[in-house]
């Protein structure tokens, strides 16, 4: 019999999966409609073997010496930051995660964050609820357009890749990319130019952020990086909050040094810098790049398979350590 600590709800069909082929396991559910707290965690981890967590939830160093039986943990989601991943390798953790299923619905929202800032969707939507849509004119709410600008894809692994490829295909961008390694296969399929971020940033219309967050990467786009980009240029983080500076991003919008940025992920999320929502040239969505109902299903018996194979002694497939 085993613990199976489940720290947000997920798809029934998860639990059921997991029901179906570890029979007598515990599964200990947090229900509440928040993150679990790290007592919480602590508490109620303290005989798991399995965890499913979500990008909410710290799994450090503290925590995995709280939790002593643990020997998989599944993290709901592609990104792995929020997982002490070097000390979970050192105990012998498998931490798996859930890729390729939400390259398209990320995508998606990129795409859909492009063009409500080019176009100001969001401000046109307001105010025509608001009944100050007073008739079609030449020169009412203007904005840009996306069809044959230069696009510039930092971090092109699946999701940027895919991004790349519909703005190539659907809309003749000219893609710009950075990344650690060249891509000649995006290159050949999307005519992509490798660049350095710099010259991405300088020459880019739209800026589309897919890269991990890692020390590394960790504040990328500064007030350095922001100054360098066109005044006209639009930015879009669909990735991980806090690979952008967002004081230094509302000071560049204040500013106008560039035009627009839509973001479906913050710096210290679920809060937003601070005169961030007062801005107009900004659209902002609750972290749902990946929220579809048939990503969100699959990510939940992915998690639960990665922690069946552990227990039953299988390689769970998506091991990240
Ligand atoms: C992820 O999986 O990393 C996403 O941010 C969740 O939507």
């Amino acid at each position: 019999m085993h613990t199976i600590l489940i720290t947000r709800a997920i798809p029934a069909s998860a639990l059921e999966l997991l029901e179906r082929e570890l029979p007598g396991s515990a599964l200990v559910l947090h229900e509440a409609e928040r993150v679990m707290l790290r007592g919480e965690l602590l508490e109620r981890g303290r005989d798991a073997d399995a965890v499913i967590c979500t990008l909410a939830d710290t799994i450090d160093a503290s925590i995995l010496d709280a939790l002593p039986k643990l020997r998989v943990i599944a993290n709901y989601a592609v990104g792995t930051n929020n997982i002490a991943l070097d000390i979970a390798k050192e105990r012998g953790i498998a931490v798996t995660n859930t890729p390729i299923i939400l390259t398209d619905a990320t995508a998606e929202t990129a795409l859909g964050l492009m063009l409500a800032c080019a176009r100001r969707f969001i401000e046109g939507d307001a105010l025509t609820r608001q009944g100050q849509f007073t008739g079609w004119a030449p020169l009412f709410h203007l904005g840009q357009g996306l069809y044959g600008k230069t696009a510039g894809i930092v971090g092109a692994g699946r999701i940027g890749a895919r991004v790349a490829a519909t703005l190539a295909r659907g809309f003749d961008c000219k893609i710009l990319y950075c990344n650690r390694q060249r891509r000649p296969e995006l290159e050949r399929e999307t005519g992509a130019q490798w660049k350095t971020l710099d010259e991405l940033l300088r020459e880019s219309d739209f800026v589309s952020v897919h890269c991990p967050l890692t020390a590394q990467t960790r504040h990328l786009i500064d007030s350095r990086a922001l100054a360098l980009m066109k005044p006209t240029a639009c930015l879009v983080n669909t990735a991980r909050g806090p690979v952008v500076d967002e004081i230094a991003l509302v000071a560049a919008l204040k500013a106008g040094t560039i035009a627009g940025a839509g973001l479906d992920v913050y710096e210290n999320e679920p809060a937003l810098a601070p005169g961030l929502a007062e801005l107009k040239n900004v659209v902002l969505l609750p972290h749902i790049g990946s929220a579809t109902h048939e990503t969100r299903e699959t990510m939940g018996l992915m998690c639960a398979q990665a922690v069946i194979d552990v227990l039953q002694g299988r390689e769970p497939k998506n091991r990240v350590v």
